[in-house]
């Protein structure tokens, strides 16, 4: 989230609501929208993009490409075009690129910077800064990259941090460490100008947005499966050709319409143009395990993705296990499912969920901590939360809730605040334009 002096935290209370009812589109993906930034950047010819999210995460992405030499317009009908410098054209940029709230803007774009024959800062808010880095130092200095991060002691470096490309980069062969889209990610964009081939091995399948976009746009990317294990590999140095690009809508942002559906009474709601990638739809495996009415209408394909318009409707819903294995295809979406969980009949159990420690805020302790704080039954375990529902109760409600400048904890405690009885207060609104600008508007039109 960008900060500006007089930016001041904006509390609300979510009150509760009668049934979600009617039709509603979601705005577009955020993984796709910065990749369709990055690679129109790096293409040569106009790539234009109809969809695009334009969240605080995404614009960060866009000023970076333009501080690095790409041009990059919209229009007044929304359309985005993107004039990019090629593979290996990137400029200098000539201020710290400042990212803002987001991960994925940062790490990427150290594996584009990687290996290109530029040098580098970046900045980012307080939340930014305290996330680990030292998860793509690691493998794009074995690229050769040079990377200056601050306080090593965390996470093998945080921002702010400085990195110089390597002309020409060295080809790797990298295990990923950590299930970790945005590792791969910024292997693979380092990878399209390094002179052969890189490769990077998955032990636990992340979402592949990358590598259908690459594929999308040209370069010569193979992805090998067997025994759930992924090997992607890129040839470099890459030519991309620009492309016309859809955004689908971002199931993670339809992920809190989705629950919010489900656990107020009466309600029955359309989400149209719902992105599926099997990648990223765990929370609907889950949910409906759960036994939630989730149905899909009208699959198509749109930009590459699998898409549909869902129908959702009001359910009792059940605690579950929820399988571990699911987790990197619904990383984003635990937040919004502990809600859920709070209104099941009976227990629900997570587990191997670490990973949430380290997002815009210690996912596990924060939503722990917010649930509590409404009447919630949680318990708080090293990689997961335990949830005993209200079998469709009311929570209490209460706050205000510390949303820590994470998007994710504050729209899901708005979600929360439909079903209790004296509303949820959640003590910052402003980070949920990162990823989300239009939900509480679609919240108030939608849930009143
Ligand atoms: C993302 C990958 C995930 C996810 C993030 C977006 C991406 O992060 O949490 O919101 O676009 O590649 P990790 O790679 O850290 O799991």
């Amino acid at each position: 989230m960008s900060e500006t002096p007089t930016s001041r935290p904006t509390p609300r209370r979510f009150a509760a609501s009668g049934p979600l009812r009617g039709t509603i589109r979601v705005p577009g993906d955020k993984s796709i929208s910065h990749r369709s930034l990055m690679l129109g950047a790096l293409a040569v010819g106009r790539t234009t993009i109809r969809g695009l999210l334009e969240g605080e995460d995404v614009l960060a992405t866009a000023a970076a490409m333009r501080a690095m030499g790409a041009v990059i317009e919209r229009d007044d009908e929304g359309l985005w075009s993107v004039h990019g410098v090629g593979v290996g054209g990137l400029l200098q940029p000539r201020q710290a690129l400042d990212m803002g709230n987001s991960g994925t803007s940062t790490r990427l774009l150290m594996g584009v910077i990687a290996s290109h024959g530029i040098t580098a800062s970046f900045i980012g808010d307080a939340s930014l800064s305290g996330r680990p880095m030292g998860r793509v130092i690691e493998p794009l200095s074995q690229m050769g990259a040079d990377i200056t991060a601050s306080r090593p002691e965390i996470g093998g470096g945080t921002l702010p941090l400085m990195i110089r490309g390597c002309l020409p980069a060295v080809p790797i062969t990298y295990r990923l460490p950590v299930a970790s889209a945005q590792v791969k990610s910024a292997i693979l964009l380092a990878g399209l100008n390094t002179p052969g081939i890189t490769t990077v091995i998955e032990p636990v399948p992340t979402r592949d947005h990358s590598e259908r976009m690459l594929r999308g746009f040209g370069a010569d990317l193979t992805v090998e499966e067997a025994d759930g294990v992924r090997t992607s590999r890129i040839r470099g140095e890459a030519e991309l050709t620009a492309q016309d690009i859809e955004v689908p809508g971002d199931p993670s942002s339809a992920a809190f319409f989705i629950v919010a559906a489900l656990i107020v009474p009466g309600s029955d709601l359309i989400i149209e143009n719902v992105g599926l990638n099997p990648t990223r739809a765990g929370i609907v495996t889950v949910l409906r395990a759960m036994g939630g009415s989730i149905e899909e209408l009208n699959p198509r394909e749109v930009g590459g993705e699998p898409v549909a318009d869902l129908r959702v409707r009001h359910s009792a819903l059940k605690g579950i296990e929820v399988d571990p294995a699911l987790a990197p295809s619904m990383i984003d979406e635990f937040p919004v499912l502990f809600v859920a969980a709070s209104m099941a009949n009976g227990r629900t159990t997570t587990s191997g969920l670490e990973e949430l420690r380290v997002k815009e805020s210690d996912r596990l302790t924060a939503m722990a901590t917010a649930l509590e704080a409404i009447g919630a039954r949680v318990t708080e375990t090293e990689d997961g939360l335990l949830i005993d529902g209200t079998r469709g109760e009311q929570l209490a409600g209460g706050g205000p809730i510390t949303t820590q400048l994470d998007h994710r904890i504050a729209m899901s405690m708005a979600i929360a605040g439909l079903v209790s009885r004296d509303g949820v207060e959640v003590d910052d609104t402003r980070p949920i334009a990162t990823s989300f600008p239009t939900f509480e508007i679609m919240l108030s039109e939608r849930a009143s």
